[in-house]
């Protein structure tokens, strides 16, 4: 098949579109079915992308770190928007905890001499005086029962620092010293909160001379540990939904997500207030339209501190009501001039968990055709934002973003003045064509029908390997 295969895709009215690049400049009379249907129309011709920039710009004034004013202040407005445009709207709250590092230091004294250790991320501040073991890698299983009281000294490698802690706690372990597995660098390591014993790091070559010192007999040693632990805080989602009307109602549900926190000491323009404006957008485009599925705008927080909010708002969910989510369009980084390099689609890509094309993808992907980008996106694989634990329930979900990614990534320059309003538009047309596809009333809910029984046809698959 030629590299302009047809891609064809079953809408969910049952009708089998061909889309076919050659056709679209083709002969004369031949409809031009890469066009936007009117259905389209409805949405992406309403989208402001100054809108867009606006809320960008007002959003990366200041940081929205996690468990800080900053995150709550975005989360009101985000709210009062949500508000606004007559959505029905909640500020959920939770709680977690968080890493705190005040003028911390360490020490590990053995026979006098100080060893100048690394203190983990988190490590419990404390002091302990011990016996000292050599584990190995404190692989499970491999623990032995006599390092009850003891200090673990452990190799780095393998499995996480937090279960190799977890492992020797579990033997009753009062300390942990973690040496390196290469390189000269002690600056690694992190606990879990709970993991209530001083946990430091040192070089491999300390780590390889402590290994020799304890062939020739047993020794002890000091650890001490100070400002360094865990404070609760609380961070939050903002939730908006919009039901169908009664007798419309499929009983399904489609989201739409972004996450509005930042790291801290950036203004995280593109990370995620991008995600977020457009979350926005297509929130007040979509108030009054016809609709038979529910939509729900979701805003996460503390996407940074390790995915905790929509890990939070997925634990809310009863099972019946995960069951009717037919799918999550995740939003985080799409509008930086400088991301997405020379790659096709503007470097617009959605990854899935596994790798594999789901509802959400192929959805997308033909509306990439038919909007202002004009090309099918491709998918990859990949973690590293919220749709991950709707994937984890069963929920068909993607990540919408640009790669490779711009060098501003988790810095202080990651600010308004790297902001493309064109990849705002493209991003969030793409996103709302598709969720309307879903939506709207002539369309039959998805348990019914198949929406891309022939596989779409994502070019990039027919690439020669290392292409
Ligand atoms: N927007 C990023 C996710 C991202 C970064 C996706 C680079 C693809 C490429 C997100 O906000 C982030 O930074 N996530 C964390 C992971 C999280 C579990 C703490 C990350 O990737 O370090
Ligand atoms: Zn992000």
């Amino acid at each position: 098949m030629s590299k302009k295969k047809a891609l064809s895709v079953l809408l969910t009215a049952g009708l089998v579109l061909s889309v076919n690049g050659v056709y679209a400049q083709g002969p004369e009379g031949a409809p031009n079915l890469n066009a936007a249907s009117a259905f389209d129309n409805k949405i992406i011709k309403k989208i402001s992308v100054d809108n867009m920039y606006n809320t960008i710009d007002l959003l990366s004034k200041e940081p929205r770190t996690a468990g800080t004013d900053g995150e709550l202040k975005g989360a009101q407005y985000i709210k009062g928007q949500f508000e606004k445009y007559g959505y029905e709207t909640e500020l959920q709250p939770f709680k977690f905890y968080d890493v705190v590092r005040n003028n911390v230091s360490g020490l590990v004294e053995i026979g006098g001499q100080n060893l100048n250790p690394y203190v983990f991320s988190g490590s419990y501040s404390g002091e302990v005086t011990a016996d000292v073991m050599h584990v190995g890698k404190a692989i499970a299983g491999t623990v032995p029962d006599s390092v009850k009281g003891k200090i673990a000294l452990i190799e780095r490698g393998d499995i996480t620092f937090v279960e190799k802690i977890q492992n020797v706690l579990n033997k009753g372990a009062v300390g942990v010293i973690m040496y390196n597995n290469s390189g000269t660098s002690n600056a690694f390591g992190q606990a879990s909160y709970g993991q209530n014993i001083p946990a430091v790091a040192i070089t491999r070559a300390q780590g390889m001379a402590l290994v020799e010192q304890l062939k020739a007999g047993p020794f002890t040693a000091k650890i001490k540990v100070s400002g360094s632990g865990f404070l609760e805080k609380t961070s939050y989602n903002v939730i908006a939904k919009m039901k169908p009307h009664k007798n419309k109602d499929t009983g399904q549900i489609v989201m739409i997500g972004a996450h509005h926190d930042s790291v801290p000491g950036g203004p995280g323009a593109n990370d995620d207030a991008s995600g977020v404006s457009a979350v926005l957008e297509l929130a007040r485009v979509m108030a009054n339209m016809p609709i038979d599925t529910e939509l729900r705008f979701v805003t996460f927080g503390s996407e940074e501190k390790g995915l905790l909010g929509s890990y939070h708002y997925a634990s809310t969910l009863s099972s019946e009501e995960a069951d009717r989510i037919v799918g999550h369009f995740q939003m985080d980084m799409i509008g930086s001039k400088d991301a997405g390099g020379d790659n096709k689609a503007n470097g617009l890509i959605m990854y899935t968990i596994d790798g594999k094309k789901n509802t959400v993808t192929d959805l997308a992907s033909a509306a990439g055709l038919r909007t202002a980008l004009g090309e099918v996106v491709p998918y990859g694989q990949l973690g590293r934002s919220d749709h991950q634990p709707f994937h984890e329930l069963g929920i068909p979900a993607a990540l919408f973003i640009h790669s490779p990614l711009e060098p501003w990534y988790h810095t202080p320059a990651d600010t308004i003045d790297k902001i493309d309003k064109n990849k705002l538009q493209e991003t969030a047309e793409i996103v709302g064509a598709a969720v309307y596809q879903i939506a709207r009333p002539d369309t039959p809910a998805l348990q019914h029908s198949r929406v891309a029984p022939k596989p779409v046809d994502y070019d990039f698959e027919n690439r020669p390997p290392g292409a």
